[in-house]
């Protein structure tokens, strides 16, 4: 029996064919992963005080609250809106505006609070 000298290319062809179906398919999952991190990535309602707190301010305070760039938070004698009104306003060096959304930003001082 003589073999068909097609069957190769042919195989080939179908695998190339595959690959690029397969290819795509994982770029579209990418291309909404990309198009979604931006989105998530600053403030997402789910982020909890402690995920803020890392993100924002522990580059200045400590990852664990006892300061660095600014002033050891652990223990804070501050109210909850003492706190909101620092974070919003700024101090000193600390830039304001830090948390935009004003339910998050009462979360993080309320949080802030009963760190001890
Ligand atoms: C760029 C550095 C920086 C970042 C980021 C930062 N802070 Fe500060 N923070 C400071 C500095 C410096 C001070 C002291 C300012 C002063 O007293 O002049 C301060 C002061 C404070 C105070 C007042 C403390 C006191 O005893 O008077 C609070 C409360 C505070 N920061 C909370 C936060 C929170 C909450 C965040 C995150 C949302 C944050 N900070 C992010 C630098 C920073």
């Amino acid at each position: 029996m003589k073999k068909n000298p097609l069957i190769p290319f042919a195989l080939i062809a179908v695998f190339g064919i595959g690959l690029i179906f397969l290819l795509g398919f994982i770029g579209l999952g990418n291309m909404d992963e990309m198009a979604n991190a931006g989105e998530e990535a600053p403030e997402t309602a789910a982020a909890s005080p402690e995920e803020l707190y890392q993100g924002k301010c522990s580059s200045c305070h400590g990852a664990d609250l006892s300061g660095g760039a600014g002033p050891a938070l652990k223990g804070t004698e501050l109210s909850v809106e003492e706190i909101e009104n620092v974070v919003t306003n700024g101090k000193g060096i600390m830039p304001p505006n830090l948390v935009s959304d004003p339910a998050q930003l009462e979360e993080l001082a309320t949080w802030l609070t009963e760190q001890k």
